[in-house]
């Protein structure tokens, strides 16, 4: 990590040239209600409160006992915080809101058929579902305290209440994305050593009833193969009573939920009191390097920060309709749309299928008939949203208080239709960065506090000091007009502990860049390394440009390019791999696949096609390429290196810079010919 590419230029060494954009300032009505409009804040969660000042965001919280150290910093960076600490997530999320909010809704499941009604579901229901799948869990599934489980499934409501059933009882959920594939899903069933699947026969997407349950089956046999043999594979129908999935259920290791679920009528099951340091859930994400890697979340630390930026940043109320767009099966779905806002005891809303589904009009027709008046969403849903249907958001009567966006920058055009169209100029607007380690934001504004800036994120959260650092680890100061990598300086409650099973890992990728002294027990000496590139203005908003590692944004989602690689070389004719990020309008960035094939094989149409094919059966249709060019060989350096700048800049029509460094500068022509064909 810490020897500079040569054969890349980091976004962080290009030039940044950019407009200032003006401020927005956040409407009287919004700064009226806020649930933060004391500047005080800024001086609460300051260096010199810390970390104590995240007391306010753990007193948001019911403690079974409240900790005795706040932040142990004893072993570097493996931070410990609200140590001695004892609470249940499931508790907080749950039962606490019975007494006053019993009948109140909790989550709003909207089914994507636009025909089939609304769920609206109670904290009262929420409680009784949560314990009677809670008590199916541990007397069916004998499952206990810190066992691992993998949840494939899709965007209804029988995905929150397992997450909660599991919290309930203190095993450890490891949510897998719902697209992705069984391959995916199987490989981490055997990284986390679950003993149990959850999943759905089925789900709908883009008005088709997908079967869901044959991924079960491949990710059984892939974990297998892993060695690591599951015990039972639960499967929660769709409409409950029938079973929707062509496959067939495997005797005596696949059952049905709804099947199983009378027999737990009635039952109670008393929440764990469970260690703030005990593990919550796992979440993976992408890397430069290898496999994916599981983000172990805790309960306490994670649990207060998400609760503390949603009251603040995301300004829920427990009266407000809060719908994030998001899937559950990524962090932002974790933090803002289950573990957050019921935290809050807020509604929140949860929508099963595609955006445009049946036409762009949807969401809009959601958001007005639920009374929503906080949406959150990412630069990529509301690209598609505009270029479908640009003026759709006029027809409907919804007002937002508040609007969100997260996941890659945006671009300050499509900014100001989301600002001026779909916030009809009422709402305020904040940006927020942060990542799969995180737990929650890092960079935002608060919103009645600072004004909107477009393609900005802003300074950093309450309680958070970002610095951008250069390569060689000075201090890029604000306003120097100069991109560089951003870095947090204090540790914060929401950090992941570790990476499961690779704490070497979590050290090697966060924390060496910048130490100072690896013996230092001051956490002032161990930045945490983020990996983006990012300029901070004189205003101290910070505007982030992306991954400065082989990791690719599409679409708000971080995929690694050697995991697209490697899915493209289990095509036997491959010779070698190499993925590049092109821009889309729509998505930001898409992979283009360059490959080269092994000696006396010739390329054509059908064997590029199988090679996409492998890399949606390996990951996921979300990191099809865009394109898969055959060539007759890859730029490398003497060293043998591939120069992915120099195939970047071919897919994109760029500049390829100095080739003569290449062990094979003529290639570079031959592969521009073919590209610029088609
Ligand atoms: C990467 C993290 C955090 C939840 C969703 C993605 C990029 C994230 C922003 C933003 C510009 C952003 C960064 C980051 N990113 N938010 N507001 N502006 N870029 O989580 O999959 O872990 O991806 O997404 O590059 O490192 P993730």
């Amino acid at each position: 990590m810490s020897d500079p590419k040569s054969d890349t230029l980091t976004e962080a060494q290009l030039a940044v040239h950019w407009k200032e954009e003006s401020y927005y300032y956040p409407p009287a009505s919004f700064i009226a209600q806020a649930n933060m409009t004391d500047g005080g804040i800024l001086e609460r969660f300051g260096e010199k409160n810390f970390p104590e000042c995240y007391k306010e965001y753990a007193d948001l919280l019911t403690w079974y006992k409240y900790w005795e150290k706040t932040l142990d910093t004893s072993n570097p960076p493996f931070w410990k915080w609200f140590v001695g600490g004892e609470l249940n997530a499931s508790y907080n999320c749950v039962d606490r809101h019975l007494a006053e909010n019993r009948n109140k809704t909790a989550i709003h499941f909207v089914p994507e058929p636009e025909n089939e009604h609304i769920q609206h579901i109670t904290y009262q229901e929420l409680w009784v579902r949560v314990n009677e799948f809670a008590a199916l869990l541990r007397d069916f599934c004998g499952l206990k305290r810190g066992d691992r489980v993998t949840l494939h499934l899709p965007m209804t409501a029988e995905l929150p209440i397992t997450m909660l059933a599991c919290a309930r009882l203190g095993v450890i959920h490891s949510q897998v994305f719902s697209g992705f594939s069984g391959q995916a899903c199987g490989e981490r069933v055997a990284d986390s050593g679950s003993r149990v699947l959850i999943t759905a026969d089925s789900y709908y997407r883009s008005g088709i009833l997908l079967d869901h349950k044959k991924l079960a089956d491949i990710a059984f046999d892939k974990a297998k193969e892993e060695k690591v043999v599951l015990e039972k594979v639960l499967v929660w129908q769709r409409h409950p009573g029938k079973y929707s999935a062509q496959t067939p259920l495997v005797q005596g290791r696949d059952f049905v939920v709804n099947d199983l679920l009378p027999k737990y009528r009635g039952q109670r099951v008393e929440p764990e009191r469970m260690k703030a340091t005990d593990p919550l859930f796992l979440m993976y994400t992408s890397g430069s390097t290898g496999r994916p890697k599981a983000c172990q979340h805790s309960t306490g630390g994670y649990l207060s920060y998400v609760a503390g930026t949603s009251r603040i940043i995301q300004d829920i109320h427990p009266t407000d309709v809060y719908w994030c767009m998001a899937d559950i099966g990524w962090i932002t779905g974790h933090s803002y749309i289950v573990y957050g806002p019921l935290a809050l005891g807020a509604s929140t809303v949860m929508y099963e299928g595609v955006p445009n589904y049946p036409d762009a009009g949807r969401p809009w027709r959601i958001a007005e008939e639920l009374g929503v008046n906080i949406f959150h969403t990412s630069p990529t849903a509301i690209r598609a949203l505009r270029r479908a249907g640009p003026d759709e958001p006029k027809k409907y009567h919804y007002h937002f208080k508040h609007m969100t966006t997260v996941g890659e920058p945006i671009e300050p055009e499509v900014w100001r239709w989301y600002y001026n169209v779909v916030g009809k100029g009422e709402a305020a607007i904040v940006d927020t960065w942060w990542q799969t380690e995180n737990g929650g934001f890092l960079c935002s504004t608060i919103p009645a506090l600072a004004p909107m800036k477009p393609g900005s994120a802003g300074p950093g959260v309450p309680g958070i000091y970002p610095i951008v650092y250069d390569d060689d680890g000075k201090e890029v100061p604000a306003g120097a007009g100069k991109a560089g990598n951003i870095c947090i300086r204090n540790p914060w409650p929401g950090l992941m502990q570790t990476i499961w099973g690779d704490p070497d890992r979590m050290t090697a990728v966060y924390f060496e860049r910048y130490c100072k002294n690896k013996k230092s027990k001051d956490w002032h000496d161990w930045p945490y390394f983020a990996g983006d590139g990012a300029v901070h203005a004189a205003d101290g908003y910070f505007r982030i440009l992306g991954r400065i590692d082989d990791v690719i944004n599409v679409a708000g989602h971080r995929l690694g390019t050697k995991e697209i690689e490697s899915a493209a070389l289990t095509v036997p004719e491959v010779a070698e791999a190499a993925v590049v990020a092109v821009p889309d309008e729509i998505k930001g960035r898409v992979p283009e696949l360059y490959v080269s094939l092994k000696p006396g094989v010739t390329g054509d149409e059908a064997l590029a096609r199988r090679i996409s094919k492998a890399i949606e059966t390996e990951i996921s249709p979300i990191a099809r390429p865009r394109k898969v060019w055959i060539v007759p060989d890859m730029p490398k350096t003497r060293s043998g290196k591939i120069m992915r700048r120099v195939l970047g800049a071919l897919s994109t029509g760029g500049n390829a810079g100095d080739i003569t460094t290449l062990a094979n500068p003529d290639v570079v022509e031959k592969i521009r010919d073919l590209v610029s064909r088609g």
